[in-house]
């Protein structure tokens, strides 16, 4: 039987998540919205697109969380984005109401799924859905490190001018102003990124990469990032899917791993079909521990607001 992904929220991320994971025939993909009409049309155009790419992925949208029943995974994507000159803190409220509204019904029809959270604050609101859910911590993961890592990778391959497939990174902590990019743990080929660049140009790609999500809201305007924040989606799906072992960077939920308990901050993970498989603790240097730990101190902040 073929697995099935629920994708709830139909905009920029959600739709662009069914996109890739429909085109890497990943799974059958249902998009929910509460706006009438917009999932069922998406879902309808990616579905026509299946025979030019030739996959057999069907999708479908929708407003009814019964057509969901039985999904693999379901990636919450609701919310709203921020627009220029606003943070993802800002977005607290709101997005802890959508929460509410989306956790509950999801999980009803999926009591056995895996949730991935996207929507932002990101660490606070996949703290309220790991509350939410009543799930264990292994099967509520949210979605950041993946992305910020990313862009520290494509930063770095356009600086060094070589193939993003030599170049791994790792950005730690909350996904906010405070995240930690790790350049000790970021290499090329194999080779910290430290041996191979000046400090002030990892510095300088470090800070970029804290600014990443800000860069696009500036050119965009209107909305924030989705075709790599949607890529990371689809990447921790795969993994997920196809039991991969794959070692990411997510946001869990950590009960003493670093010293931080009780709190979700992004950190190393083995996905696989069970979730979160596994939270790998590496050695961090007083200044990356310090660091970490300023960025757990900035979720906690927003926890507390929200009460989760
Ligand atoms: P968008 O505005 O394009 O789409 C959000 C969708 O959620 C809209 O279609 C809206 O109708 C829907 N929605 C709102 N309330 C709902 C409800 N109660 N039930 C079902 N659907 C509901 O926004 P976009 O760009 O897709 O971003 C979505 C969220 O993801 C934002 O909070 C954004 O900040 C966050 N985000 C997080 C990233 C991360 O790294 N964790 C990266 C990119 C975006
Ligand atoms: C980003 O980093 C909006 O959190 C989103 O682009």
């Amino acid at each position: 039987m073929r697995k099935k992904v629920t994708v709830v929220g139909s905009g920029n991320v959600g739709a662009t998540a069914a996109h890739w994971i429909a085109s890497k025939e990943l799974a059958d993909v249902v998009l929910i919205d509460i706006v009438e009409g917009v999932p069922q049309g998406k879902g309808l155009d990616l579905l026509e697109a299946m025979p030019i790419e030739k996959r057999d992925s069907h999708i479908m949208g929708t407003q009814d969380y019964a057509d969901t029943a039985n999904s693999d995974i379901v990636v919450i994507t609701a919310g709203i984005p921020r627009k220029p000159g606003m943070s993802r803190d800002d977005l607290l409220n709101t997005n802890h109401k959508i929460m509410k509204d989306v956790v509950g019904k999801a999980v009803q029809y999926s009591p056995n799924c895996i949730l991935i959270i996207v929507s932002n604050p990101l660490d606070a609101m996949a703290q309220a859905a790991y509350k939410m859910s009543g799930f264990p911590r292994e099967r509520v993961i949210g979605m950041a490190g993946v992305l910020d890592s990313s862009r520290f990778r494509a930063f770095i391959s356009e600086e060094l001018k070589v193939s993003v497939e030599n170049v791994t990174a790792f950005v730690l902590g909350g996904h906010g102003d405070t995240m930690v990019p790790l350049p000790r743990y970021s290499t090329v080929a194999g080779i910290p990124i430290t041996e191979l660049m000046d400090a002030a140009t990892v510095a300088r790609l470090v800070q970029r990469t804290r600014d990443g999500g800000a860069e696009i809201v500036k050119y965009l305007k209107t909305g924030s990032a989705y075709y790599a924040p949607s890529a990371a989606v689809a990447e921790m799906v795969e993994a997920i899917l196809k039991d991969k072992k794959k070692i990411l960077p997510c946001a869990a939920y950590l009960e003493g791993e670093y010293g931080i308990k009780g709190l979700y901050v992004g950190v190393p993970v083995k996905l696989g079909s069970k979730g979160i498989e596994q939270i790998i603790q590496i050695k961090l240097t007083p200044e990356e521990k310090a660091a970490l730990d300023k960025s757990a101190e900035a979720v906690k902040e927003l926890v507390a607001v929200i009460g989760v």
